[in-house]
């Protein structure tokens, strides 16, 4: 299952900005087509809007991707502690060449599932289109929660199954296949049963197929 997640996203590592935000005619065609129309820019730009501006704490990104949302928003927060992790060695790269230049930023090549941090270390877990991938969901969840202090914000978007049988036929027939997506994908009453018993606030939004939100611990 790792390898299938690594080998898929080398594949895509130089293709990837430009589908997710939809650079080219064909990919906006297969966002339209197969996602409704949902837009990741758009979802991506109202998840950052949880992160306040001038954030001087600690924020892990977990995964970071390519860093191609989140480049503008970690630059512009100086001041904060910014700890950004991924399983893919080739994902990772693209990010830390983007963000080179940041001392605020670190990098670390690892598992969601088991992260290298203290309990209770994070004021703000930032996970976008990150929980479709992960192949343990409920280590994940789990880990997630634990490395974030109380009162801090678990802050996420991602797939959810039950919304669009185009979108969930894509998913099982191609992303899963070629190890972009790993099932099981929850449906939105499995998640928020998740989310109700881990966190105190939720405030959640649903977009197509995607779900975005910002939980309080
Ligand atoms: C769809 S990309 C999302 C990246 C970025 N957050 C974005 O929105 O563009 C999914 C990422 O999850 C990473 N990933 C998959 N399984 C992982 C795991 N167990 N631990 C950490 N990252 C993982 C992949 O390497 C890939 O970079």
């Amino acid at each position: 299952m790792a390898d299938k997640i690594q080998n898929a996203y080398h594949a895509s590592k130089n293709i990837y900005d430009d589908v997710l935000t939809q650079g080219s005619f064909f990919s906006r065609m297969y966002i339209r087509f197969f996602w409704s129309g949902t837009d990741d820019n758009e979802i991506a730009r109202k998840v950052l809007l949880y992160v306040p501006d001038g954030f001087d704490g600690h924020l892990l990104d977990v995964p970071v991707g390519t860093a191609v949302f989140t480049e503008d928003k970690w630059r512009s927060l100086s001041n904060a502690k910014i700890t950004c992790l991924d399983y893919s060695e080739d994902m990772l790269e693209k990010a830390k060449a983007r963000l080179k230049d940041c001392t605020h930023i670190s990098f670390i090549q690892g598992d969601v599932g088991q992260l290298p941090l203290a309990d209770e270390s994070c004021d703000i877990v930032m996970s976008m289109n990150g929980f479709h991938a992960f192949p343990d969901k409920k280590k994940a969840f789990r880990e997630t929660n634990r490395v974030l202090k109380k009162g801090g914000s678990f802050i996420a978007c991602f797939y959810i199954k039950g919304k669009s049988k185009r979108t969930d036929w894509l998913v099982k027939n191609i992303l899963a296949k070629k190890g972009w997506f790993t099932p099981p994908f929850p449906n939105e009453d499995q998640l928020l049963k998740i989310l109700n018993k881990l966190y105190s606030e939720v405030d959640y939004h649903v977009d197509g197929s995607m779900v975005y939100f910002r939980c309080v611990k």
